[in-house]
């Protein structure tokens, strides 16, 4: 199964969780971190999508929204979110 993290990280504290998050999944199969402020992505084909980002004003950085509204619903990845 293909897993896609998807983050934003100003100060590498997201980063850190990302590869972490990575690290554990190891065993589902291939993993691609993809940090929107440097890579663009493909989530096409994917089986788990995590997504991650740093609480900004109560919210979520722009790059990361801007990010995640170029993907068009998929009802058939499961998705978790990670936020710190
Ligand atoms: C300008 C700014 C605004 C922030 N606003 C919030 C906030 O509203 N709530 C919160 O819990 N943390 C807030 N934080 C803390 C960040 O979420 C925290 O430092 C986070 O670990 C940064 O992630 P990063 O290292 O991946 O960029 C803020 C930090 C900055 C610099």
């Amino acid at each position: 199964m293909r897993t896609l993290i998807v983050y934003e990280s100003q100060f590498g504290n997201t980063a850190e969780l990302a590869r972490a998050i990575a690290a554990s999944l190891e065993a589902l199969g291939p993993i691609e971190l993809c940090d929107v402020r440097k890579q663009t992505f493909d989530h096409h084909g994917v089986g788990l999508l995590v997504v991650g980002g740093p609480t900004r004003g109560h919210g979520v950085r722009k790059a990361l929204v801007a990010a995640l509204e170029q993907m068009p619903p998929d009802r058939g990845t499961a998705a978790a979110v990670l936020r710190r």
